[in-house]
């Protein structure tokens, strides 16, 4: 296990009803002035906005309000929010949620006290001061309500980058399963993949006796394995949703990440695809993921055998590994067709005559230097090849 240090101050709100407690959760961390930030609207069909609106009435705040954050949120309403909030002397934002409005609301953050452009944080700068940030979370996926991350898309050029730094980790996340109810299946299902993809970009490690963290990586999987398809089955499952809910907040608060090298090669290979095809994180992370362990098998073949046989259940054939790590992927890649998760890039309308594009702005674009690097270290061709497979 390598050195690391984990510092992941995160107050977390869990259970029914648990949105009441907003109003007086942001004046615990300090909040006068709040931006409320959401999305397309799901937030105000459901009465969530409302009732988080008279939280914080109730609060004695004052608030103003910005919805309208896409999936995969983009740079233009960032700029936006940030002249909102100067103009408005905004002293804390309120993501109310899924973790596309919860990055919206961290980029925007981080810009308003911050003298140049936002998007120099999307470019490597890290991040080290920011308003403070609370959420409210209404689809288990992202982990950003307990991440120092932030994934924008800046339009011009269509790059979907992330930004870091642990100023925009939230000070708060209001956690209660039963908002997660009202989400389509497959936003559902896209949520578990990418539940998932973080649990697996942390087990692909090149670092040596992690057993601790494999162990804990390997029960949030197989979680995951038991109760999506519960959840898929039968949305109103209350308790699979908390089950669900709470893994994916474990999953990329990075507890399970310490000490290890991790992979994150599939996440970029996947943003390219949300960025360029609009398609959700989640369904772009079940296409891309069994092409890339796939092609990077050979990396560690009994890594990947060794997630085949503890969380997947096959035979461990010690004659052929290779066998046995393939078996694991193909089991992932039924999982996650079987919840309804698309396979091939042909489901999200792709095109084969695109893959020049994505791999030049993936290797190249944002000041990259013609390769990624995660478990593997992977060039243009490498890229390419992926790409293909995914048809
Ligand atoms: O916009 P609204 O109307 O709210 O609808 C949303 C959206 O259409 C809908 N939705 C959310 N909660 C709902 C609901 N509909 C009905 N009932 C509810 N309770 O679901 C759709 C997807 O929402 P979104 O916020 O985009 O989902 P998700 O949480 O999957 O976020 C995806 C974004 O997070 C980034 C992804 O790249 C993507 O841009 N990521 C952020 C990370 C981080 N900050 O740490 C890490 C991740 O790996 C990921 O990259
Ligand atoms: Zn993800």
């Amino acid at each position: 296990m390598e050195n690391f240090s984990f510092y992941a101050p995160t107050y977390f709100q869990f259970g029914k009803d648990a949105e009441y407690q907003a109003g007086d959760l942001v004046k615990k961390f300090g909040g006068t002035k709040v931006l409320i930030h959401y999305g397309g609207g799901s937030v105000i069909r459901s009465g969530l906005l409302d009732r988080v609106k008279d939280s914080l009435k109730s609060a004695g705040l004052d608030y103003v309000e910005l919805g309208g954050v896409k999936p995969n949120p983009r740079s233009g309403l960032v700029y936006e929010g940030i002249d909102l909030c100067k103009k408005e002397n905004v002293d804390f934002i309120l993501a109310v949620g899924g973790g596309s409005t919860i990055d919206s609301s961290k980029a925007i953050a981080a810009g308003v006290v911050y003298d140049g452009d936002f998007w120099d944080f999307y470019c490597g700068k890290p991040i080290e001061k920011a308003l403070p940030v609370g959420t409210v979370l209404t689809i288990a996926a992202a982990g950003s309500e307990g991440s120092p991350d932030s994934v924008i898309t800046k339009e011009e050029g269509m790059f979907k980058r992330g930004a870091s730094g642990s100023a925009i980790r939230p000070k708060f996340s209001i956690l209660n399963p039963a908002l997660t109810q009202t989400l389509p299946s497959y936003q559902t299902a896209a949520g578990i993949t990418d539940i998932m993809a973080h649990l697996y970009e942390r087990y692909l490690t090149n670092s040596k006796e992690v057993e601790a963290t494999d162990r804990v990586i390997e029960a949030l999987m197989l979680t995951m394995i038991h109760e999506g398809p519960r959840v898929i089955a039968d949305p109103d499952n209350y308790d699979a949703r908390a089950n669900i809910m709470w893994a994916g907040m474990l999953a990329h608060n990075n507890c399970c990440g310490v000490g290890r090298s991790q992979d994150w090669n599939s996440h970029n290979i996947e943003h390219e695809l949300s960025a360029l095809y609009d398609c959700a994180h989640g369904a772009g992370l079940a296409i891309t993921m069994p092409a890339v362990f796939t092609y990077c098998v050979d990396h560690d073949v009994m890594r990947f055998a060794q997630v085949a046989v503890r969380v997947w259940g096959c035979q461990m054939d010690f004659a052929n590994p290779k066998a046995t790590a393939l078996q694991g992927i193909t089991a992932l890649k039924n999982f996650l067709s079987s919840i309804g998760m698309p396979v091939s890039l042909k489901d999200i309308n792709a095109k084969e005559e695109d893959i020049p594009k994505l791999v030049e702005i993936l290797c190249r674009g944002n000041g990259r230097n013609g390769s990624i690097s995660g478990f593997v270290t992977l060039n243009e061709d490498d890229c390419t090849n992926i790409y293909k497979m995914m048809f």
